[in-house]
């Protein structure tokens, strides 16, 4: 089997945000308790002074995750936010309706905030659309934001934080359409609700940014929501100043998985053309509500995305997923995914960060890295910066695909590849092979450098799926002729061309 790739190194497409490689912790099995908050574990070594967890804040830094979404997920469906501030000896204890059991209230805004702060990432919190009221979700900004004398602010101050959090990312309630949700909505009620909280909470704080609960980005009640949230509204700020629209970003939640390990891998795609779909749906929105273009462009913020089975790892037992190297190669894909749709997408949050469907797993004496691991982390050390013209031209699979979106819409080649190029003038381009049994020898023209090797950065590679093989070798290439991407495998080429090179 033979392929060529062609990098166009001067052609930078777009500007990738960093918010892409986002987190997510939900109040959900082990994630916080016993993921990020674990005072009780013996191992004093392991634990901060204020019950964190310090292997998982390190590995946070080492991704240096940027953004970090809160408190869920399904659980926000019945969370009030004051149950979890002030003295912890007085927070309730309260029955969870999303997982079962009950909520302590023992982590809490404030303990989210000074865990963000110290991570070194940015706080975004989720509304309660479920048993919520506006109110509250008012009180939520006012606590969180307000420098004012009022209320909630000197609750805050009082709870022994002055200065405010300034959290900029809010999120419209989650997957309100789903039937499992506490208060399922219709569209219609929903985009009615949205309007009216987004217009309340933008004048407690103009500046923050709100994230409407979009679906697959390829529904009815996206398409619904959009229409109907993306309005031009002249009386919605406070003093009637103008806003094109009182909604930011659209978010979207997608979890691929197959028995089949090569679907397995190709199933990220169908994600790739609902980014497509919800992107020309923010369009059409903005064209049928007469958002004059100049008005910056609402976003994507695919706030759930990962490699989950729910049956291998149902949510009520904690959703904690064992990966192997069909799931590695899946999150690589992913990642390209995003990469290659950073156009659109402005933020992308892994559900999760640490033990519910996570590439990090802790236990009493330490954390565990699963094979996802490795691709998130080469990934968010070195594809960041404009993403940069690439031609692939290679076979196809052409079986069946897990997803009907994947399957009708866009072909499967073996190949799937983005790149790079970074503000330190490196170019990284990622290709995974999602063949089974074929080495792939692929001619490349605009890879490599005249002054350096090529630095190598790869896992799998063979048929061997066990968790343990998977670990990236690193190794130097001279960047001459083809290059033959192994079977099932995982590659990173990297390269600093010269400035004439780049320009071939
Ligand atoms: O991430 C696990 C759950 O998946 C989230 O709580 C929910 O939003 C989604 O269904």
């Amino acid at each position: 089997e033979r392929a060529a790739i062609t990098v166009s190194a001067s052609h930078r497409l777009h500007k990738i945000n960093d918010n892409l490689y986002g987190g997510f912790v939900e109040h959900m099995g082990r994630c916080v308790y016993g993921g990020l908050y674990d005072p009780h574990n013996p191992n004093s070594h392991l634990i901060d002074k204020h019950g964190f967890r310090t292997d998982v804040i390190d590995a946070m830094r080492e991704v240096r995750v940027p953004v970090m979404r809160y408190p869920g997920g399904n659980f926000n469906a019945t969370y009030h936010w004051i149950d979890g501030v002030g003295p912890r000896e007085k927070r309730p204890r309260r029955p969870e309706f999303a997982w079962g059991g009950s909520e302590s209230n023992q982590f809490g805004t404030d303990e989210f905030m000074t865990w963000c702060k110290i991570v070194g990432t940015e706080p975004y919190l989720a509304l309660n659309f479920g048993t919520g009221t506006l109110d509250e979700a008012i009180a939520w900004v006012e606590y969180c934001n307000s420098d004012a004398d009022t209320y909630y602010a000197n609750l805050r101050r009082q709870n022994g934080h002055a200065e405010p959090y300034r959290v900029k990312y809010w999120a419209l309630g989650n997957e309100v359409w789903g039937p499992w949700q506490i208060e399922q909505m219709t569209k219609e009620a929903y985009a009615q609700k949205a309007r009216q909280w987004a217009k309340a909470l933008k004048r407690i704080d103009p500046s923050i940014i709100l994230i409407l609960c979009g679906e697959t980005g390829h529904s009815e009640w996206d398409f619904h929501t959009l229409t109907e949230c993306l309005k031009y509204d002249s009386h919605a700020l406070a003093g009637g100043s103008q806003s094109a629209s009182l909604i930011d970003m659209h978010s979207i939640h997608i979890y691929t998985s197959s028995h089949d390990p090569v679907k397995n891998v190709l199933a990220p795609r169908s994600a790739e053309r609902a980014i497509e779909i919800a992107a020309a749906m923010i369009d059409l929105a903005r064209i049928q509500n007469g958002i004059p273009p100049a008005v910056p462009r609402q976003t994507i913020c695919f706030d759930e995305w990962n490699v989950w089975d729910p049956q291998r790892a149902p949510g009520h037992e904690g959703a904690e997923e064992n990966y192997d190297l069909s799931d590695a190669l899946a999150v690589g894909v992913w990642l390209n995914v995003f990469i290659r749709q950073s156009k659109y997408v402005a933020m992308a949050n892994i559900a999760q960060s640490v033990n519910v469907i996570s590439p990090l797993m802790t236990d009493q004496d330490g954390l565990r890295r699963q094979t996802t691991w490795w691709p998130l982390l080469l990934f968010t050390k070195y594809m960041r910066g404009h993403t940069v013209a690439t031609n692939v031209s290679c076979g196809f699979y052409d079986g069946p695909t897990e997803s009907a979106w994947q399957q009708s819409t866009i072909d499967n080649p073996w190949l799937d590849v983005s790149t790079t190029i970074g503000d330190d003038g490196w170019v990284n381009m990622v290709v995974v092979n999602a063949h089974p049994d074929i080495a792939i020898h692929t001619d490349l023209a605009g890879v490599g450098s005249s002054q350096d090797q090529v630095k190598v950065y790869s896992f799998g590679g063979n048929k061997d799926m066990s968790r343990e093989r998977v670990r990236v070798h690193e190794s130097e290439w001279e960047g001459k002729g083809s290059y033959t991407f192994l079977p099932f495998s995982f590659t990173m080429l990297r390269w600093r061309p010269s400035k004439k090179e780049e320009l071939l």
